[in-house]
């Protein structure tokens, strides 16, 4: 909270969950209406939560933007780094995921994100081959990410937890989420289909305008 000129205490400006853009069934039958509820409604709701409650102890923190949170993590008060890092970064990540998925998604990527991955993968079925093998290797929770280097060249690599690639450098592109909650209601413990289904959905218009911006 802080104090208003009329010296009134005023709300703190909190992260809010964007709504997704499509509907909880619309990435059936590759992702389910339950998964995509629960993943979104309270496991995204519940990192915004803590992430919120984090910074209610540092208020001056709610004006600067998560991603700049996240990118210089060395300016984060050392009390509440941690779950900046934990929270914060659940709450980050997720915001780019649902954008990364549309219900008219899937095939390949077009302009320069297709350039770009032909330079720096080969073809775009080396970068799929490398991209899935990268999400199913990853031990334990995480993501997989394709990120674009301070040097301006495409990277795949996983993190742990809710570790995000812009606390180190790298402009998020394309990333799965392989943490359980995001498959196993519906594939139990075969993450391998799961990611296998994710390539119907992923939005490549968005990963391109990512991939831009970056
Ligand atoms: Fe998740």
């Amino acid at each position: 909270m802080g104090v208003n000129t009329k010296g009134r205490k005023m709300e703190s400006k909190k992260h809010e969950v964007p709504a997704l853009p499509y509907e909880y069934e619309a990435l059936e039958p590759y992702i389910d209406e339950e998964t995509m509820r629960v993943h979104h409604d309270k496991h995204h709701q519940a990192y915004a939560d803590k992430f919120n409650a984090a910074l209610e102890q540092r208020p001056e923190l709610f004006e600067r933007p998560v991603s700049e949170l996240l990118a210089n993590l060395d300016a984060v008060p050392e009390d509440i780094r941690k779950m900046v890092i934990n929270h914060g970064g659940g709450y980050y990540n997720h915001n780019l995921f649902w954008e990364i998925m549309s219900p008219t998604g899937g095939g390949e990527p077009t302009g320069e994100l297709a350039e770009a991955i032909k330079r720096d993968f080969g073809s775009f079925e080396e970068f799929k081959k490398k991209f899935t093998e990268t999400a199913l290797t990853h031990f334990g929770s995480g993501w997989a990410w394709l990120v674009k280097g301070t040097d301006g060249k495409l990277k795949v690599y996983s993190l742990p937890n809710q570790d995000t690639p812009v606390s180190i450098g790298d402009k998020p592109v394309l990333l799965v989420d392989v943490w359980e909650h995001a498959y196993y209601l519906k594939y139990q413990n075969r993450r391998a289909e799961f990611v296998e289904q994710f390539w119907n959905v992923i939005n490549w218009d968005q990963a391109g305008k990512n991939y831009q911006k970056a």
